[in-house]
């Protein structure tokens, strides 16, 4: 699958630190989309095909041990390679908007800085596994880490990623803010501490009118 087959609809990818707020803003739109009977599909990565849902269980739970750091990015591109190929690829052709609990930006982040994989690495095996599928946008919800560890508290039982030191999850923040910087027309920082409203109109500052330019009516 090419990237021109695949671009007729569009893809909005959601990115961030632990705690961002992502899931309540991805309902949020949802309703959004309904309202103006906009076609859409909402997946994740990991764990949005059928084999990712195994990787997903596999990557996050504490009982796997010693992983190491090149595995463990070698899983997140199997993850997303079924998830281009199975879910994303097909919804795209068919003129949906295709929101994505993260994509590529992750492994970049996560592994590739966090992990020091390095970027050109990860970014080379995220475009293997896209076919060089990119986001027409992506939100990245950014929280102090400190917001983000305590609505964490919240939630029962922390994952493997989610139980990593205050520092991995400041260079996590960090590291997406860096490549926002890198490419400011596509990935566009949200301050996710405002109250959620506000959150939501300023994703949709973002997206309507890129949505108007690929053809979708509002
Ligand atoms: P989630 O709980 O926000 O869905 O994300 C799952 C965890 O996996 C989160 O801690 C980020 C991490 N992750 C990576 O380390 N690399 C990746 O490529 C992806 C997609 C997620």
């Amino acid at each position: 699958m090419t990237q021109r087959q695949t671009k007729k609809g569009f893809l909005l990818t959601f990115e961030g630190g632990e705690g961002a707020g992502k899931s309540t803003q991805i309902r949020a739109l949802v309703q959004w989309f309904k309202q103006h009977h906009i076609p859409f599909e909402v997946t994740r990565q990991p764990g949005g095909s059928a084999l990712g849902k195994g990787l997903r269980r596999l990557v996050l739970s504490t009982k796997t041990k010693n992983l190491s750091s090149r595995a463990e990015l070698l899983l997140y591109e199997a993850d997303r390679a079924q998830h281009v190929h199975e879910q994303v690829g097909p919804a795209l052709q068919t003129r949906k908007v295709v929101v994505s609990d993260r994509f590529a930006d992750s492994s970049t982040v996560y592994q590739g800085i966090c992990r020091n994989l390095g970027v050109d690495w990860t970014e080379e095996l995220n475009r293997f596994a896209t076919s060089g599928l990119e986001p027409d946008l992506t939100i990245v919800l950014d929280v102090p880490v400190e917001t983000g560890r305590e609505r964490l508290k919240k939630r029962r039982g922390l994952d493997r990623i989610e139980r990593e030191k205050a520092d991995f999850h400041r260079n996590v923040r960090n590291g997406f803010l860096r490549l926002a910087r890198r490419a400011p027309h596509r990935i566009k920082i949200v301050n996710g501490t405002n109250p959620k409203s506000e959150v939501t109109k300023e994703i949709l500052r973002h997206l309507e009118p890129k949505l108007r330019r690929k053809g979708f009516r509002i």
